[in-house]
């Protein structure tokens, strides 16, 4: 019988998640593979609540647990960037397949990472670090090896689809008083940065890119935006227009490269994607043979986020060395789709003086640029200002952006153009 031997560098929420599921399904893992997995060691600073350690070796010191000759698996579950890294790479160098569930880390530096494993030839997986308990590395990697993936769109940030989702629910609460009550609520962080200005959704399309399509780790050249400016004006006239508001991660492989962002989106709500509300994540994969199949569930939290890490381990008790290579040494280095040249319809809201002619103008502006409306709506003028929201036919993004600052030099617009892409899968 297989037994394969685990150290755990971290005993926050996935930490003690994954210490409680390994012992609370050692059967059904038994079962399954016919194999055990051991914790043999816990590396931590203070014990924690949930877990009992009393049979369990625990140490403060991760780096005893890297260097442990009696573990198999090291599970770096501490986060951040800099001791993870110095921590990952001695257990590579020690020999000793790795699971993460650290996005940043494998982002910024998955490649150096990858390249230390396979020389090392033990395994790196990292299934947690992107949709907590959804499967999507596996889907891509396993289910769909055989197709070529043609583009990938993604609601991975619980908080921010949380935070979005209520606002619409709402219709009267603005982005900073939804964000204090996930905050109240434990879905969003003291500091909530990282979330709500979409680098955590961009650490994770830029890992889901690279796998999908076979490209380096371009975290630092993709676009990226957050939901911090996004309205409940936007929402509610996105809502009348026939569209839910989502943050989107969205990676395509095109003629001209890879296109990577991460921004809010428009999605037509009759949707599978409109339909994903509050903390729940989804991915949605277009590829050649399967057509498009979506993944739904928990993207955080201990139990969905252990089950993935616990996965990984599995996987490595299984296939253990020939899991090892996940195509990281065969990248081809496409270029990167700059965001002025993808082609999109867009949402724009304006406030203009309510006088007559001012919408001719905008629409003699807007055909200069071969741009035609979608819809419109034009509300009531309140106090001699009027709201115009449009949604344009799909064009290039340079000159949606050339006809926004031609629109905007006009003395009836009174304020900035709000612009939001609308999705088009
Ligand atoms: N939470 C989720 O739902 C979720 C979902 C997907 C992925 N992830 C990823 O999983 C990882 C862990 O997240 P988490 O939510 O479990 O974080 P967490 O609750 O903050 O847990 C991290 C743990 O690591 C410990 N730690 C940090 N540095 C240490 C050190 N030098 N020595 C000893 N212990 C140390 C912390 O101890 P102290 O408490 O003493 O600082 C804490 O107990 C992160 O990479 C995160 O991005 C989390």
């Amino acid at each position: 019988m297989k037994k394969i031997r685990v150290g755990i560098c971290g005993l926050g929420t996935v930490g003690s998640g994954t210490f409680n599921l390994i012992g609370k399904n050692a059967n059904e893992i038994s079962r399954k593979t016919g194999g055990s997995v051991k914790v043999v060691q816990v590396g931590c600073r203070r014990p924690h609540p949930d877990c009992d350690l009393s049979t369990t070796d625990t140490t403060n010191d991760l780096f005893a647990v890297v260097n442990n000759p009696d573990i198999d698996v090291v599970v770096e579950l501490i986060g951040g960037i800099d001791t993870a890294l110095e921590l990952v790479k001695q257990a590579l160098s020690n020999k000793k397949h790795v699971v993460t569930a650290n996005k940043a880390l494998i982002a910024i530096h998955g490649e150096d990472l990858f390249k230390l494993a396979m020389d090392a030839g033990v395994c790196l997986k990292f299934e947690a670090a992107i949709a907590g308990g959804i499967p999507i590395v596996k889907a891509i990697r396993e289910g769909l090896s055989g197709n070529n993936i043609e583009f990938l769109a993604g609601i991975i940030n619980g908080t921010t689809n949380f935070i979005l989702t209520e606002m619409e629910a709402a219709g009267n609460r603005s982005f900073s008083e939804v964000l204090k009550e996930a905050q109240d609520l434990g879905y969003a962080e003291a500091d909530p940065t990282f979330d709500v200005e979409g680098i955590d959704a961009a650490h994770k399309m830029t890992i889901l890119s690279s796998i999908s399509f076979g490209v380096p780790l371009r975290f630092d050249a993709m676009y990226l935006e957050g939901i911090s400016n996004i309205t409940v004006e936007d929402i509610k006239y996105a809502g009348e227009l026939g569209y839910k508001i989502k943050h989107l991660g969205i990676t395509t492989k095109t003629d001209a490269g890879i296109d990577l962002r991460v921004h809010p989106t428009l999605i037509e709500k009759s949707h599978m994607l409109a339909q994903v509300d509050g903390v729940m994540n989804a991915v949605l994969v277009g590829s050649d043979a399967a057509g498009q199949t979506m993944y739904y569930g928990a993207g955080a939290g201990a139990g969905p986020t252990a089950s993935s890490v616990v996965a990984d381990i599995i996987d490595v008790m299984r296939d253990g060395d020939s899991v090892a290579n996940l195509g990281f040494d065969a990248l081809m280095d496409l270029p990167m789709v700059d965001i002025s040249s993808i082609e999109s319809a867009y949402y724009l809201r304006l406030r203009v003086l309510d006088k007559p002619g001012v919408l001719a103008k905008i629409t003699t502006i807007l055909s200069r640029y071969k741009i035609s409306i979608e819809s419109l709506i034009q509300k009531d003028a309140k106090r001699g200002e009027a709201p115009i929201i449009l949604v344009s036919n799909i064009v290039l993004e340079k000159v949606m952006d050339e006809a926004i600052d031609a629109i905007s030099n006009l003395d009836e617009v009174l304020t900035d153009i709000t612009k939001i892409r609308v999705a088009s899968f």
